[in-house]
């Protein structure tokens, strides 16, 4: 079997890159940092690079959210174009496509967690420039797996626990947002949830995620608490903290569908949120 990652210096890109090496003799990895290969680069050049391959994990994207509302054009580049590109690839070999989508699709309107079947209704050009990759990847024809994931975190990639984490290190105030509400997810946990998604032969779209139901605040509240810092945190109202892009307000993905096929339940935040801050020291 052999696996291409792409995007591979990306949080998630790097935590399955760890995962996968060494996993299984049998189990041939190649990874690609956006240096070594860009996939809005056309299909046959993308193609000379990784060669026949059986899978292409593609963790590879435009992540930039508010930076997004002003980079339009560069957005869809990659998620768009660039999912499209990887597409063709893994038609024109026969190989699997794992795409990693997000759950700014939807618009956040909802009071109980989200259905894979729920229509897309993103709020941002993040959001709208995912979903054109997801709708690039259905269309192209090529074996694929697109897994819906939120509020992502873990080592070596800009996130919020990160900066929660230095701030209440030194000791800094903070004001965080206490009316969005989402799951928290790791990357490790993520990884492990793909790679056994796959070996289940897992098709179509899953949504991915970590057990339990959090705002940005909870989040906080847990780092500060782990931390014993002696940080003041102070709820506020996503009006009172305004972003170019817009958020959803509700963002609960239900990762049934995906808990079922792994035949397991996703980990549950507080444990790998634990597990993380452990090894950061
Ligand atoms: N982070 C979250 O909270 C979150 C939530 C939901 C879903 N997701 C999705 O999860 C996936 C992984 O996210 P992440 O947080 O690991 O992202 P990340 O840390 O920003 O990594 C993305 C990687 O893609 C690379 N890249 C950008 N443009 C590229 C191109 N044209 N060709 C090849 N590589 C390119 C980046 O390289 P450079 O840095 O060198 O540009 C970076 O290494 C993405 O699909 C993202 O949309 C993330």
């Amino acid at each position: 079997m052999k696996i291409a990652i792409i995007g591979a210096k990306g949080m998630l890109g790097r935590e399955l890159l760890c995962l996968l090496k060494g996993a299984h003799p049998k189990v041939a990895v190649d990874a690609y940092s956006h240096h070594q290969l860009d996939i809005t680069k056309p299909s046959h050049e993308i193609k000379k690079i990784i060669g026949n391959v059986d899978i292409i994990y593609n963790c590879a994207a435009y992540t930039k959210v508010d930076l997004a509302e002003s980079e339009k054009d560069d957005a869809f580049k990659v998620n768009e174009y660039g999912a499209k590109m990887l597409a063709e690839v893994a038609l024109g070999i026969d190989a699997k496509l794992v795409h990693i989508s997000t759950d700014f699709v939807f618009d956040g309107c909802f009071d109980k967690p989200i259905d894979i079947a729920t229509e897309p209704n993103p709020l941002s050009v993040y959001g709208l420039s995912k979903l054109a990759g997801e709708k690039k990847i259905i269309e192209s024809g090529c074996k694929y797996l697109i897994v819906r994931t939120s509020w992502l975190y873990g080592a070596g990639g800009k996130n919020f626990v990160d900066t929660i984490y230095d701030k209440a290190k030194v000791g800094e105030d903070l004001r965080v947002v206490n009316d969005q509400i989402g799951r928290l997810t790791y990357t490790e946990d993520l990884a492990e949830a793909l790679v056994a998604l796959v070996d289940c032969d897992a098709k179509g779209v899953f949504h991915a995620a970590n057990q339990g139901i959090v705002t940005w605040y909870d989040v906080a509240a847990f780092i500060l608490d782990f931390l014993k810092s002696s940080s003041m945190l102070e709820p506020v109202l996503t009006s009172e903290y305004p972003t170019p892009a817009k958020r959803p307000s509700y963002s609960v993905l239900d990762i049934s569908k995906t808990e079922m096929m792994i035949d397991r339940k996703m980990p549950l935040w507080q444990d790998s949120l634990t597990k993380y801050l452990q090894r950061k020291g």
